[in-house]
Parts: structure tokens; C-alpha cells; sequence
């Protein structure tokens, strides 16, 4: 059951000192969700097992008991808590009874027998406590702390072969029996512990967004395990693979509020989008040139010097019927900022203009500054993250000139309608949203958003699809 409450905390698909840009929180809610999960699917698991063969010796004959399949398990809703005592979760469950059949086999001397048998354990108590860490590459680590195992009772009936004769002896080795079946519970508890350990560290913590943007997600910390909620930290940042340059600001502390109705909480950091922003800008990737066939036909403002007369009058007198290109480009990192509501966005960006001879020579006409900000807006609707974009500002100037000086008022007006249009295909798109994320075995459910200040909180539920456990 264990590993499913991990791969519930790990649904949302991990360096020293920092304060994390991502958190991922799982409330008690979850942790009983995934518990019911994992009890389902150990659940069935045990009905479909054979245990490994069994082994001892009882006065001197060595028995073997093979092939035990588990006929009936009647298996209590296990009972999981947050540890914060040991930074980790205590598990237990109390009172399972299993019937097993198999076959056994004796050997004494040289007088081999063998036959079936039919098993009962009664009052199984199982309590396991694991701890939560971080190893040094930034992987959850799970650590087994203590393991405790009881059983109340055996019952075993042997038929075939000379069972009639060591039946009435099994009163005095039961005991013996239960000791042996008690002692191979925590071992087993603990094995599945390391294999959820090996798992965990083969988890990937950065993710490829595209061929040269990265996304670091490495936990920042170790878990921090509350009585109701278990948060982690992630350092969420993006980097570009050819520049490897880290950018210039930090990560700000925040504290996603509690949501205890809801089994997961996430907080995302501005920090997190401003360095995708400055990787985009420092891998030189907030540029484009723009040129008249990438406009389309029905505008009727077209990219050439004679087209340009009403907002740089002197362009068609100094260089006639010549086609021209524009070079956009950001001339500081686009920033973003989370405030209570709103996302808040500030762009500056160039766009230098030159006009290009027939044989292909350019020639620099002027150079504009462009600073623009938008407010936007993100909600959860139907499953989907949706967001609209209003411009709050443009403003244009006129950085340098080889034809003279021109007054861009014009020019300022000709931008914002293009902007305005933009904005109107774009919040089309944004209307329409994309669909959560969802990943090969979880979808999030009943999801909401909200913008704080410095970074955005989402609550969710989940919804586990079972069968891609097995
Ligand atoms: C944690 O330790 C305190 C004091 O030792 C104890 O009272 C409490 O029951 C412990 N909690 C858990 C979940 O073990
Ligand atoms: C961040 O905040 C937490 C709790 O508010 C505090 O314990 C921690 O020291 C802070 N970290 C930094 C780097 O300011
Ligand atoms: C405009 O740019 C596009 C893409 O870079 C290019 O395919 C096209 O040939 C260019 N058109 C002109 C007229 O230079
Ligand atoms: C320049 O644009 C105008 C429309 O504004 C068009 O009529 C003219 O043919 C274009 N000239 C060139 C050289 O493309
Ligand atoms: C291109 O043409 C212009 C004038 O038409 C001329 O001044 C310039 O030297 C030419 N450039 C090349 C590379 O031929
Ligand atoms: C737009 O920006 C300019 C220059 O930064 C400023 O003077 C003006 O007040 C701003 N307008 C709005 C509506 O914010």
C-alpha cells in the first residue's frame, strides 16, 4: 500500500538552501485516498498470489510446504498517518486473517511423503514506519524506520499421505510455525520498501520541455511532515542546455495556504515562469524577423518604404518601391509578477526596420522601443486551464533614425491595433484552454485556482486509474 501512497505523491509528474519554487503538498485527505487505493490493489494483489515455498523442521523431519496460494484474505482498511516524528508515515494494519492451501512434503531419512494441506492465520497485526528524505541529487528517498509483525493464531490441517499421523502433533508446532510465518512479514515489508527506494531514484528530476529548455525539479529540502499535510519543495527551475546560465533572481519564500478539502495543493512561484522567460531570452529565442510575405494579404498596410508614407513620410521620397523587414526583438528579460487576482506582464522589446535592395542589401532605416504591459487573468474551468490577456499599456519610441527624425504617435496607434488584434485571436485560444495535465495513471479533479501574491495556488483532487498498477 505503500508504494501507492508514494506514486500519489508523486502524481503531480526533485540543491541546498534555496527556498523552492514549486510545492506539492498532500493533505490527510489524499494520504487516506491513496491508503484506500493501495489497500484495493494489495488487496487484489494477495488474491493472486503463490508464496514462495516454506520450510522447517519439526521433530527431526524436514517438512517443505509448497505451492500456498491465499484462497481468502479478509483484508481491514489499513490505517495510514503523517509521522512527524519521524518525518515519514506510520502504517498499520490490524486484525487480517488469511486462508492458504498448498501441499506439503516431509522427509525423514530416506521415508518421503506429502499430501495438502489447508491454513488459517488468524489476527495479523502489521506496523511499519517509514521515513521521508532527500538524497543528494534531489530524489525522495523512503527508508524503512521500524517494522512490527504479530500474529494471533494458526490453525493447519494436513490431509494425505501419513497426515493422520503428525496432525495431532500440529497443537505443539504451531507456535513454531507462526514464529517462522511472523518472521518473513518485515523482511517482505521491508524489500517492497527498497524496491520503492530503487524506484524513486530512478525518477527523472528535470523534465525536457523542448530541445534545449529544461525544467529542474529536484526537491530543495527534505519533506516537511505536518500531523495534516505533507509539503515538498521542488526548485523549479528552467534552464537553457546551451547557455547553462542561471538567472539573475531568486526564489521568494511563500507558504501555500491549507486546503484540507482537497487531497493536493501546489504552489507555484513567479520564480518558476520568470526563469523560463530568462532562459527563452538568454538561449536568444524573443526574436523574430518579420517581413511582408509573413503578413497576411488582407491587411492592407504592407511591408514596403512607398506603404510606410503616412507613418514615416520621408520613406518613399529617399528609397522608393523598396520591400522592408523588421527585427523584433526583447531587449530585457519579459518579467512576470503574481499578484492577488492578476498576472501581471512587462515587455520590452526593439524592432529595428530596414529596407532591402533587389540585390538583397539591407539598409538600417530606424530603430523603435516598444514597452508593453498586460494583465492577465488564469481560472480552472471544466477541467481545462483557461486565461485571457488585456493590454494595459504601450508605449513607443523612436531609439534611432539613419532617415531623420519622425513622430511615431502614428505608428504608436498602427502597433496597438495590431497588438489588439493579436490579443483578440489570442484570448480565443485562451478561452478554449488546455487540458490539465494528466498523467499516464492519475487525472486531477475538481481543480482550482487562484493567483496570490508571488506565486499561483491550485487545490485538486485526483483520481487514480487503478489498473495501470498492475
Ligand atoms: C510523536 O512524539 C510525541 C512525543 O514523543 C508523541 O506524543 C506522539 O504520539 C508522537 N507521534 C507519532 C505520530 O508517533
Ligand atoms: C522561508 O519561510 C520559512 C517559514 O516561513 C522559514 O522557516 C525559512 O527560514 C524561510 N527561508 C528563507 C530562505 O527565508
Ligand atoms: C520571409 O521570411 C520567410 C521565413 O523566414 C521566408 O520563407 C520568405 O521567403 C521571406 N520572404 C521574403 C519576401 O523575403
Ligand atoms: C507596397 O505596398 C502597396 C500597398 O500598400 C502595394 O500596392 C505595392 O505594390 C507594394 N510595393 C511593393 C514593391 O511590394
Ligand atoms: C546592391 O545595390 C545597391 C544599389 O542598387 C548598390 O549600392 C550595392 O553596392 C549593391 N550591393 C551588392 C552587394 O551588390
Ligand atoms: C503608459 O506608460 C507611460 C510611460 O511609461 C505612462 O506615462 C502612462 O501613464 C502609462 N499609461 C497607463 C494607462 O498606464
Amino acid at each position: 500500500m505503500l508504494p501507492a501512497v508514494i506514486v500519489v505523491l508523486m502524481l503531480i509528474s526533485f540543491t541546498r538552501g534555496e527556498n523552492p519554487a514549486i510545492q506539492v503538498i498532500l493533505t490527510r485527505k489524499g494520504l487516506q485516498y491513496g491508503k484506500h487505493l493501495g489497500a484495493g490493489w494489495v488487496q487484489e494483489k494477495l488474491e493472486h498470489i503463490t508464496l514462495p515455498d516454506f520450510s522447517g523442521e519439526v521433530l527431526a523431519i524436514h517438512y517443505i510446504l509448497t505451492g500456498i496460494t491465499i484462497t481468502k484474505c479478509d483484508f481491514p482498511e489499513p490505517i495510514v498517518e503523517f509521522n512527524p516524528n519521524n518525518t515519514g508515515f506510520t502504517t498499520s494494519i490490524s486484525g487480517l486473517s488469511v486462508a492458504l492451501t498448498g501441499g506439503w512434503m516431509t522427509h525423514f531419512g530416506l521415508i518421503h511423503d506429502g499430501g495438502s494441506f489447508k491454513m488459517a492465520i488468524f489476527g495479523l497485526d502489521v506496523t511499519s514506519v517509514v521515513e521521508l528524505g532527500k538524497d543528494p541529487d534531489g530524489h525522495l528517498s523512503v527508508t524503512s524506520v521500524s517494522c512490527d509483525a504479530q500474529i494471533g493464531d494458526v490453525d493447519i490441517r494436513f490431509e494425505g499421505g501419513a497426515s493422520w499421523i503428525f496432525q495431532p502433533f500440529v497443537e505443539h508446532f504451531k507456535g513454531r510455525i507462526r514464529g517462522e510465518i511472523r518472521s518473513k512479514i518485515c523482511p517482505n515489508v521491508e524489500e517492497s520498501i527498497v524496491s520503492l527506494e530503487y524506484h524513486l531514484q530512478a525518477m527523472e528530476v528535470s523534465i525536457q520541455v523542448d530541445e534545449d529548455l529544461v525544467l529542474n525539479i529536484p526537491l530543495t529540502g527534505v519533506p516537511v511532515i505536518h500531523a495534516s499535510r505533507m509539503i515538498l519543495g521542488l526548485k523549479g527551475e528552467f534552464y537553457d542546455m546551451k547557455t547553462r546560465k542561471r538567472p539573475p533572481f531568486e526564489a521568494q519564500n511563500f507558504t501555500v495556504p491549507e486546503q484540507p478539502d482537497y487531497m493536493l495543493s501546489m504552489g507555484l512561484s513567479e520564480f518558476t515562469v520568470n526563469s523560463a522567460s530568462y532562459a527563452l531570452y538568454s538561449g536568444g529565442r524573443l526574436q523574430v524577423l518579420i517581413n511582408d510575405s509573413m503578413i497576411p494579404p488582407y491587411i492592407h498596410v504592407r511591408l514596403n518604404t512607398s506603404s510606410m508614407g503616412p507613418y514615416v513620410p520621408q520613406l518613399p521620397k529617399m528609397f522608393p518601391g523598396l520591400l522592408m523587414n523588421l527585427q523584433v526583438y526583447a531587449s530585457e528579460v519579459p518579467m512576470f509578477s503574481f499578484q492577488p487576482g492578476v498576472v501581471k506582464l512587462e515587455l520590452a522589446g526593439a524592432v529595428k526596420a530596414s529596407a532591402i535592395e533587389p540585390n538583397g542589401t539591407q539598409i538600417p532605416l530606424f530603430k523603435l522601443n516598444v514597452d508593453l504591459k498586460f494583465d492577465g487573468k488564469v481560472w480552472v474551468a471544466a477541467g481545462r486551464l483557461k486565461g485571457s490577456m488585456a493590454l494595459q499599456n504601450l508605449t513607443l519610441t523612436l531609439a534611432g533614425s539613419e532617415v531623420g527624425h519622425f513622430e511615431t504617435d502614428t505608428l504608436e496607434s498602427l502597433l496597438k491595433m495590431g497588438v489588439m488584434a493579436g490579443l483578440a485571436k489570442l484570448n480565443v485560444e485562451l478561452g478554449k484552454g488546455v487540458v490539465l495535465p494528466r498523467m499516464r495513471n492519475a487525472q486531477l479533479v475538481n481543480t482550482v485556482l487562484g493567483v496570490e501574491e508571488g506565486f499561483i495556488a491550485m487545490c485538486s483532487d485526483a483520481e487514480v486509474f487503478t489498473d495501470s498498477f498492475n
